[in-house]
């Protein structure tokens, strides 16, 4: 998709060139200053009863007196916020599905002034409009004709259309990436095949990466994660790329996702029906390799650290069993009750190698739990902080973003569980609250710097019919890494 910018004040709007012009109209009465040919067209439609100025509402006229694009296309916005205007744009694009523009040229009308998120989250919803999986069925139908978005704005706009556009191109071109490595198949997107993609990052953006195999990861001593991946013949990776925005000595924000990039449950076998969502179970490591993108094209003045633990976790005659006891890099000894929670063993010895770059604040992104689905569903991702700075910052970011989060809490009683006879911790508690008893098992892991975790196995990707990754949280990630500059 191509975006453009184009300055033109509402009453110059009948004049633009484009194969449909796109209106959003916020409020409820007519906004002043609007082209008199537009604002007929308008008044007009709501007079038959074809249109209301409410949020939902869309009208597509065609070859209107006085406007030069042969489309209007009208959109309802109602009162303006950041997610009025978002669904507005995608029921606006939505109702061009089907039809023979290619360029649509978007104006707002009746929003107090144009923010550089308003255009971001313009920018995300034209591309989430014509995403299409296409890597293992190139014969899916396209979906839309869109390829060219221009952007309407008044002159004094400029900055803030500059600005938002960047952050949009980039923070969607990173969801687009993660959204694609998770709707791979699990014999395509690997490990080694996320190994590949950071490095074609780092080739393509001058990052710094470094991709662990096994005998690597032994020397480590990560006892925990190689439990994991030894029951498959998939071999592991543990991926570290590293942008360098700023001076060496700026400690930097580190991220590790979870790559599970099939989770059978191993010994402790999941059940058959709906297993092959499981693939999406790398959603946490696409997250950051999107992240890692989006930071690498925007350039702030900061450091980050994108770390990713790949493995599949299968069942095997040489895989790790319930009751086995195994040493992590931290040096805990972890018995495993259940093979199924395996997010949390690779994510451990991540936790205790991300201590190397004494970082400023380490967030590890994982679909981590099923408990998580229960509690929040598809809407918020589960967040948890090491202090309440860390969690209004993730908050916030996922605020900005339209890509929202809830905190959960970390109380100590809800470690109880995590309880082993015969090891330092068990690797499970009880069915309760068992998002955070996951939390609380990371967060033994995650003692020596300022720790946030995001459970997102609720968003990361949709079932059913509209079965597919989200992309989520880089836009929530990425929002935090920006604020986390100076
Ligand atoms: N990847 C799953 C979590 C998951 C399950 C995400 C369903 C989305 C939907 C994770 O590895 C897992 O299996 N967790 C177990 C933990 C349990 C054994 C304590 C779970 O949630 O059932
Ligand atoms: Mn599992
Ligand atoms: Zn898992």
């Amino acid at each position: 998709m191509d975006f453009r910018t184009q300055s033109a004040s509402l009453d110059a709007l009948a004049g633009v060139n484009a194969d449909a012009l796109v209106l959003l109209l916020a409020g409820d009465s007519l906004p002043v200053g609007l082209d008199a040919a537009l604002a007929g067209a308008v008044k007009d439609a709501i007079k038959l009863g074809d249109f209301e100025l409410k949020a939902g509402k869309t009208l597509v006229l065609q070859r209107v007196a006085g406007v030069k694009a042969p489309r209007l296309v009208l959109a309802g916005v109602g009162k303006p916020t950041l997610k009025s205007a978002r669904a507005a744009v995608l029921a606006a694009l939505a109702a061009l599905k089907g039809r023979g523009a290619a360029h649509a040229a978007i104006a707002y009308a009746g929003f107090e002034a144009l923010s550089d998120s308003l255009v971001e989250q313009t920018v995300l919803a034209a591309k989430e409009a014509v995403y299409v999986y296409r890597h293992t069925k190139p014969s899916a139908p396209a979906a839309a004709k869109l390829n060219k978005l221009t952007l309407l704005a008044a002159k004094d706009e400029a900055k803030a259309v500059k600005t938002g556009l960047a952050r949009g191109e980039a923070i969607g071109a990173g969801i687009e990436l993660a959204r694609e490595a998770a709707n791979l198949p699990p014999n395509v997107a690997t490990p080694t095949y996320l190994g590949e993609q950071v490095k074609a990052i780092g080739k393509s953006h001058g990052l710094k990466v470094e991709v662990l195999d096994q005998k690597a990861v032994e020397k480590l001593g990560m006892g925990s994660f190689l439990a994991v991946a030894k029951g498959s013949t998939e071999p592991l990776r543990f991926i570290v790329a590293r942008y360098e925005g700023a001076a060496k000595t700026v400690a930097p924000v580190v991220l590790v996702g979870k790559g599970i990039t099939f989770d059978s449950g191993g010994i402790s076998l999941k059940p058959g029906a709906g297993m092959d969502e499981m693939k999406f179970d790398m959603g946490g490591a696409a997250s950051v390799l999107g992240t890692l993108r989006a930071v690498a094209e925007l350039k702030p003045k900061l450091n980050l650290v994108a770390i990713i633990a790949a493995c599949e976790n299968m069942p095997a005659g040489n895989a790790v069993k319930p009751g086995d006891v195994v040493t992590s890099m931290s040096g805990q000894t972890i018995e495993i009750l259940n093979t199924d929670a395996e997010g949390r063993l690779i994510l451990c010895d991540a936790l205790t190698y991300a201590e190397r770059f004494k970082p400023a604040v380490v967030v590890d992104i994982a679909t981590l739990t099923g408990a998580c689905v229960i509690a929040l569903g598809g809407v918020r991702s589960g967040m948890y902080a090491s202090d309440d700075e860390l969690a209004g910052a993730l908050l916030a970011a996922g605020d900005a973003a339209l890509d929202p989060c809830w905190r959960m809490p970390l109380d100590e009683e809800y470690d109880d569980g995590l309880k082993s006879n015969f090891a330092d911790v068990a690797n499970v508690a009880g069915r309760e609250g068992g998002s955070i008893t996951a939390a609380k098992f990371l967060q033994r892991f995650a003692s020596k710097y300022r720790w946030g975790h995001l459970d997102i196995a609720g968003t990361a990707w949709k079932g059913g019919g509209a079965k597919g990754s989200t992309g989520r949280p880089v836009g929530l990630l990425t929002h935090f890494v920006l604020s986390q500059g100076r």
